[in-house]
Order: C-alpha cells, then sequence, then structure tokens
C-alpha cells in the first residue's frame, strides 16, 4: 500500500526550514506520494523549488484561507482551527485522481511535527483507521489511546476534553484509503467547536471499535507535536527599514 501524506503549509520565515525537516524523513520511505497544499492563492515560487528537487512523488496543490478564518498576530493560535481547507482540498485531491483499486493509506502531516521513520512502517497497513501516540499534545508529555487486555482501545488519557469521542490530535491517526475516499462526507470544518476539528472529522468514518493500536500497543511514540518557535529576527526588521535585507535575492 501506498502512504498518501498530506501536509497544510503557510508562508513564514521557517516555512523552508521545516519542509526541509520532513522531506528528510520522507526520502527514507518506499512508496509515499506527498501532497503539499500551500495556505495562498497560488503555488509559491519557494515551495515550488523546493518539490522540484525534493526527488519525492509529490502533488503540489494551494488552497487560501479566506481572512475571517485566519488568526490575527496577536489573538492565541488555538482560536480558530488551521489547516483545514488545506487539509479538504488534499482529501479532495485524492477522491478525485486515485483509481478505486489502489491501496493505500493517508497521513495528515503538519509541516511543525517531528516525525521518525518508524511512524511510517506502522501506518502503512491500516484497514480503517489507525492510531498511536503523539508526545507533546494537550499539555502533557505524551498523548495515547488505552488500550484493554485484549489490545482494543477502550480510552484515551486525553488531558483536554477527554470527553470528545475520539480526543486525537491530528498526528496520531491514519486513515485507509479507500476509507476516506468513500467517505464523501468526510472533511474538515471551520465549524468544528474549537478543538473538536479531528473528533469531527473521525465520527464521519469510525467508530472506537475501528482504531487500530499501533506502535507497540501504543507503547512508542514515534510522532512529537513540536511547534517551532518564531526565530529572532529583530535586526532584519531594522535592515528592512533602512531598504536593506539580509536574504536579497537568497532563499532562505
Ligand atoms: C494543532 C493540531 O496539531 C493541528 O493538526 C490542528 O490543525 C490545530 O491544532 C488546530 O486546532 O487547527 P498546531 O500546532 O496548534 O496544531 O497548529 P499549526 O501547526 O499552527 O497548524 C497546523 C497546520 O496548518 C500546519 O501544517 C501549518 O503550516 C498549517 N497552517 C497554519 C496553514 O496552512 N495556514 C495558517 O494560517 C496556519
Ligand atoms: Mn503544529
Amino acid at each position: 500500500p501506498k502512504i498518501f501524506v498530506v501536509t497544510p503549509t503557510h508562508a513564514r520565515p521557517v516555512q523552508k526550514a521545516e519542509l526541509t525537516r520532513l522531506k528528510n524523513v520522507f526520502l527514507h520511505i518506499p512508496a509515499l506520494h506527498w501532497i503539499i497544499v500551500e495556505d495562498a492563492n497560488g503555488k509559491s515560487e519557494l515551495v515550488t523549488n523546493f518539490l522540484k528537487t525534493s526527488s519525492i512523488p509529490h502533488t503540489h496543490l494551494f488552497k487560501q484561507t479566506p481572512v475571517q478564518w485566519k488568526i490575527n498576530q496577536k489573538d492565541p493560535r488555538w482560536i480558530k482551527p488551521r489547516g483545514v481547507l488545506q487539509r479538504n482540498e488534499g482529501i479532495s485531491w485524492l477522491r478525485e485522481n486515485i483509481s478505486p483499486t489502489e491501496k493505500g493509506v493517508v497521513y495528515f502531516a503538519d509541516d511543525d511535527n517531528t516525525y521518525s521513520i518508524e511512524l511510517f512502517k506502522e501506518m502503512r497497513y491500516t484497514q480503517k483507521i489507525s492510531v498511536w501516540p503523539v508526545g507533546f499534545v494537550g499539555g502533557i508529555m505524551v498523548e495515547k489511546p488505552l488500550l484493554d487486555e485484549k489490545g482494543r482501545v477502550r480510552g484515551f488519557n486525553a488531558n483536554w476534553r477527554p470527553d470528545r469521542k475520539f480526543p486525537l490530535d491530528m498526528a496520531s491517526f491514519a486513515v485507509n484509503l479507500g476509507l476516506l475516499v468513500r467517505s464523501t462526507d468526510a472533511f474538515f470544518s471551520h465549524r468544528s467547536q474549537r478543538g473538536f476539528l479531528e473528533t469531527d472529522f473521525l465520527e464521519k468514518l469510525a467508530t472506537r471499535d475501528d482504531l487500530e493500536p499501533k506502535a507497540d500497543s501504543c507503547t512508542k511514540v514515534f510522532v512529537w507535536h513540536t511547534q517551532t518557535s518564531d526565530p529572532d529576527l529583530n535586526r532584519e526588521q531594522k535592515l528592512k527599514v533602512q531598504g536593506k535585507r539580509s536574504n536579497l535575492g537568497m532563499e532562505v
């Protein structure tokens, strides 16, 4: 089965560094197709050049988040969901372009997390929904499914709103390709209540009994919800005021 990775991405100083960190992992994974969806009104030169030299099979898409759904600079990042329309664009592309006989799995990989090579071995054979632990989610070291003695998911150790049907982060699950393609009402929604993006989506696809625990019965962490901090660019701001830049004619 092929692994289809859908990555929403948006322009900012660290964008190329983030995408490079992902690329360096994806290059180790056989039969991986990377769907990069830019939050922009067109394909940027930076991402186009990046993909051209990446030697990873890919599809380059874009979909701009309308201003009313964008987060203001001074607001906390969790106030509005991110990457929603971009992931949906990737899902639509799969529904329109993948042959019904293609076997695979779909993973929504944000551009700022840290992924290990092992994670992709875990997800490749997914009947419906695979799940595993994620480091640094919801204010705790690890958020993970809890298993019963038969090895089935009986709950979650989630700290934030554990009453959600699927208290899971985007990084903690992968969906069978056929299931996703056939479930034409499964999309992410800006109308989801804050923090309910993942659970609302998964509820369209599966029940708790359908979850397939991976990563050694959810005892191993192969992905971390790292959130890169913005680099200190205070000198650059001063240069800009003087009409100068350290990176004139240079892609960083
Ligand atoms: C958490 C989850 O890990 C995300 O999967 C989920 O989308 C998000 O919460 C949410 O509630 O919406 P967090 O680290 O806070 O994630 O989100 P970001 O990493 O800031 O954004 C998720 C993805 O959307 C990233 O790949 C990012 O590049 C992209 N994004 C962000 C855009 O495409 N446009 C934006 O304006 C901002
Ligand atoms: Mn993130």
